[in-house]
């Protein structure tokens, strides 16, 4: 029987996520049935919130989005979708900089399953210069993000950068 659940994976550090991510989970939610925003456990980043704290924060700014679920993986990513049963991978892009490792990791994805489709969606331009590493830099540095991350996870950034 076919299949009509179609399932995307939405990989990424999300360490936190902001409204860029937000975008992407909100356009590819009208594309697929199900979207699993899947933080990635990798070691090589030293990450500021373990993956518990990023789950809990998204969980929280995507609970009325409907078919958008919450997890996390480690491994390849390949065979996390296959274990999901996913078709797709989402990937955002912001600008013509993302490109060039976007693609080469699409490639790679590709090479190791060739039926996984990496659909690569673009971010609103209002957004095109935000990333995670930015907003914990101008925590650090006094500066409000509120126009960037929710108010939840601006809270959870201030408790971390600035009780020292
Ligand atoms: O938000 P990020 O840090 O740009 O996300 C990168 C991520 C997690 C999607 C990527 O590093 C990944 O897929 N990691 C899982 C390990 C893997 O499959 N690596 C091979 C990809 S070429």
């Amino acid at each position: 029987m076919p299949n009509h659940n179609k399932i995307a994976i939405y990989p990424g550090s999300f360490d936190p996520i902001t409204f860029g991510h937000l975008d992407i989970i909100r356009r590819a939610s009208l594309l697929f049935d199900t979207v699993i925003v899947s933080v990635a456990r990798n070691r090589q980043k030293k990450p500021l919130f373990d993956e518990h704290e990023r789950e809990e924060m998204i969980r929280r700014c995507v609970s009325d989005l409907p078919g958008v679920e919450v997890d996390s993986f480690h491994g390849l990513l390949v065979d996390y979708a296959r274990q999901k049963g996913a078709a797709a991978v989402i990937r955002g892009l912001r600008a013509v900089s993302d490109f060039e490792y976007e693609f080469q990791m699409a490639l790679v994805n590709r090479k190791i399953d060739e039926n996984l489709i990496t659909v690569f969606l673009m971010t609103h331009d209002k957004y095109s210069y935000l990333n995670s590493t930015i907003v914990k830099e101008l925590v650090s540095l006094g500066g409000d993000v509120g126009c960037f991350v929710p108010t939840h996870v601006k809270e959870r950034l201030n408790e971390k950068l600035r009780k020292k």
